[in-house]
């Protein structure tokens, strides 16, 4: 038996907070108390009802997930988080329309004692966005004070024992790493200064590293996906990860690519387009914010399919995204996907895909999933990038020179070796001993 890590049990309650009380998070909120109460189950999460494979294959052993590490019970966790608008949880999950009315009035009190905490916001990052419950503060490090202070008010307050933070906010306008992230001392100078470089996604991702509170990003935002943020991380025994949910058609091109890949089928084009109604879907609608979505879905192709080792079957390959703005269909995205492939002898061959998907639904999961897997990482002494949380992130934060893993099986694969090497489980390589 590989030597087991000393990760101590969970004690006491874990503290969610969340930036960005919309669409998802409330989603996630409310689905956990629904869990909690026997109203619902909660399909997606792995942590709630996966199983793994420990042990030879001929022990037949495949436990749940969580009674193989000690995992925070969703039981024992309390919710919290920041908006622009100061609508409590009931009020904004009833304005997503994603949850039925009917679900979120048997859960009335409890979403509404949940309310947003003021928000560190910049209209020039989220131009389709104004709201009025947002903090004042002369400068960037002044905010980033504040919100620590949150933090820390909120953890005495709800009595946790432990914090972990996932942003769930916008999407802000496309940044590219600069000058400013490349040291924990120049972010931190630039946030004296103001500079624009600096947007309030990294003021949050920033407060809680600080505090060693570890954090995800769930939208494509650089937000600690710089080398200063990731100096802060190891410094404070931080875990991170970002970026961006992987849920509706990102999903489904990391199942169906390597699957292609895998039988060395050829593609020449892959068209994807969505449509989407809800507030998210509205803030792409500006062309600034769309384009850091747009790098973020791009990149999954090139590194799945790698082209340079294959340039007759991928090195022409055309790959586009489109979401449109269509408010009839609020939450309820539907994605579609055309694909060129080419088979023996070049002939050609097309898939078609219509995903009519929920987004938040999708989403959900991955929230809990992020925070509970982050709270296991921080007992278990891990810290900077967690990539085997890459699994759940449309655009994964890597190590400086390395390729991020898009494969949603290599990302399976590293993701229960993981908890394997932590519950002192034998790694599963596949090679003959295995099956012994
Ligand atoms: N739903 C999915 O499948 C999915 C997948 C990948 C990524 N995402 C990302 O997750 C994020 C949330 O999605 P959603 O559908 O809940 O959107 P939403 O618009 O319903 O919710 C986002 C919330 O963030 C708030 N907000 C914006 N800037 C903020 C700030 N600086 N501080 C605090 N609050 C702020 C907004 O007021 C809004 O209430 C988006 O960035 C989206 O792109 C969603």
């Amino acid at each position: 038996m590989a030597k087991k890590l000393k990760v101590e049990k969970p004690k006491g309650k874990l503290g969610i907070l969340m930036p960005g009380m919309g669409a998802v998070a409330t989603t996630a909120i409310a689905g956990v108390i629904a869990v909690n109460k026997g109203l619902g189950l909660p399909i997606g999460s792995l942590t709630q009802m996966g199983r793994m494979r420990v042990g030879k294959r001929t022990a037949n052993n495949q436990p749940l997930i969580k009674d193989i590490v000690p995992l925070q019970s969703l039981k024992n966790v309390v919710f919290g988080g920041w908006d622009i608008f100061d609508d409590t949880v009931y009020e904004s999950a009833m304005h997503a329309k994603v949850l039925d009315e009917s679900l979120l009035k048997k859960i009335k009190p409890q979403l509404s004692e949940i309310k947003p905490m003021k928000a560190v916001f910049d209209h020039e990052y989220v131009k389709r966005l104004d709201g009025k419950h947002i903090k004042k503060g002369k400068t960037k490090m002044e905010l980033a004070t504040a919100l620590m202070k949150d933090i820390e008010k909120f953890r005495k307050e709800n009595n946790c024992d432990r914090l972990v933070m996932v942003w769930c906010g916008s999407t802000e306008i496309y940044i590219k790493e600069s000058e400013v992230h490349q040291s924990l001392a120049s972010l931190e100078k630039a946030m004296e200064e103001n500079h624009p470089d600096v947007p309030p996604s990294m003021l949050y991702a920033y407060a809680a590293i600080k505090m060693g509170v570890p954090y995800a990003n769930g939208a494509p935002n650089l937000s600690c996906d710089i080398p200063a943020l990731v100096e802060l991380a190891k410094k404070t025994g931080t875990p991170i990860a970002g970026k961006d949910f992987k849920t509706g058609q990102t999903l489904m091109k990391t199942i169906l690519a390597p699957g292609l890949k895998a039988r060395v089928i050829g593609i020449e084009g892959w068209y994807s387009t969505n449509i989407l109604g809800n507030r998210d879907g509205e803030v792409l609608a500006d062309p600034d914010n769309f384009k850091t979505k747009e790098v973020s879905k791009l990149g999954v192709l090139e590194e799945i399919l790698e082209p340079q080792l294959y340039p007759e079957l991928y090195g022409d390959l055309y790959h586009l995204v489109r979401i449109n703005y269509y408010p009839p269909r609020g939450d309820n995205k539907e994605g579609w996907d055309n694909i060129d492939i080419r088979g023996w002898l070049n002939y050609p061959m097309q898939i078609k895909v219509d995903f009519l998907c929920r987004d938040s639904i999708l989403a959900a999961p991955l929230v809990i999933d992020l925070a509970i897997f982050l709270d296991l990482a921080k007992r278990a002494g891990m810290s900077g990038i967690q990539e085997w949380l890459s699994f759940y992130l449309k655009s994964p934060q890597a190590p400086k020179g390395v390729h991020p893993i898009h494969d949603i099986f290599k990302q399976l694969n590293k993701l229960e070796n993981t908890l394997r090497h932590i519950a002192g489980e034998e790694l599963i390589t596949n090679l003959g001993l295995d099956y012994q």
